[in-house]
């Protein structure tokens, strides 16, 4: 018995550390929809369409190590350094060696570390960009930050400052119905269930039981051990699960 309760106490904690990581999920999925868009599950889109001019790069070159870059974002364009059609473009001081640095046509949407980002591939021998969008609601008219390089690999790192990061703030903008996502549905539940059951729990205790005090609380024995069970639990995971059979949490 004794056991029982300390595996659904721990099972609790284990419930709980799931839904609160849903509940704080600061980066929705967002689902690529073209090369300049991507949409979450409630239809807010992340959209740059509007940032870019056609056939020509929308920010001025600016330097970083010894070359100069340059990006436009969603269209490819053409210019004196690169003479094909590209998406970002990188040229030496001098102006004598460039090369284009991927194509809208080959944008692959992701999100990591924060952010959503776009992989443009099919640059000139091999040489890609990864272009990190970072929400600044404020930021109407957006900036590009060249931050680096990974030269083994030919990887080129932007990151585009705009109020176009945001979801919502450019493209389809209003939330369409059944725009929770099921995390979020799980919080409400949850949320709901637990209100319920000390609302319930202290008007049955109150009524049919004619308890009075901190007895009116629901399972007061429960929750007066609970700390002592919150103990186990972290003492449980600490020793990785030596002390009973768990599943691996993927
Ligand atoms: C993105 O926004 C543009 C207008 O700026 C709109 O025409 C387009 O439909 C939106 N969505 C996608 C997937 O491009």
């Amino acid at each position: 018995m004794a056991m029982f309760v300390l595996l659904s106490a721990e099972f609790t904690i284990f419930l709980l550390v799931i839904i609160l990581r849903d509940c704080n999920a600061d980066l929705p999925t967002c689902r690529q929809l073209s090369e300049c868009a991507c949409a979450l599950n409630d239809g807010r889109e992340v959209n740059i369409s509007r940032l870019g001019v056609p056939g020509f790069p929308k920010f001025n070159y600016q330097k970083s190590g010894n070359y100069y870059y340059t990006y436009n974002p969603c269209y490819n364009f053409k210019d004196n350094y690169c003479g094909t059609e590209c998406i970002a473009c990188q040229h030496n001081d001098a102006g004598t060696t460039s090369f284009p640095l991927g194509t809208a046509g080959s944008a692959e949407w992701s999100q990591d570390g924060g952010y959503y980002s776009i992989h443009y591939r099919d640059g000139a021998g091999g040489r890609s960009t990864v272009v990190e969008l970072e929400c600044d609601a404020s930021a109407q008219e957006p900036r590009l930050d060249v931050i680096g390089e990974s030269g083994s690999s030919k990887l080129y790192y932007f990151r585009m400052t705009t109020e176009c990061a945001c979801p919502g703030r450019c493209g389809q903008t209003a939330p369409q119905s059944g725009g929770l996502s099921a995390g979020g549905v799980m919080c409400i539940i949850f949320s709901v269930l637990v209100v319920v059951y000390f609302i319930g729990g202290v008007l049955f205790m109150k009524f049919v039981r004619g308890a009075g005090g901190m007895e009116l609380v629901p399972n007061s024995g429960f929750w007066k051990e609970l700390p002592g069970y919150i103990k186990d639990g972290v003492m449980f995971v600490i020793s990785c699960g030596k002390r009973a059979s768990y599943k691996s949490m993927s």
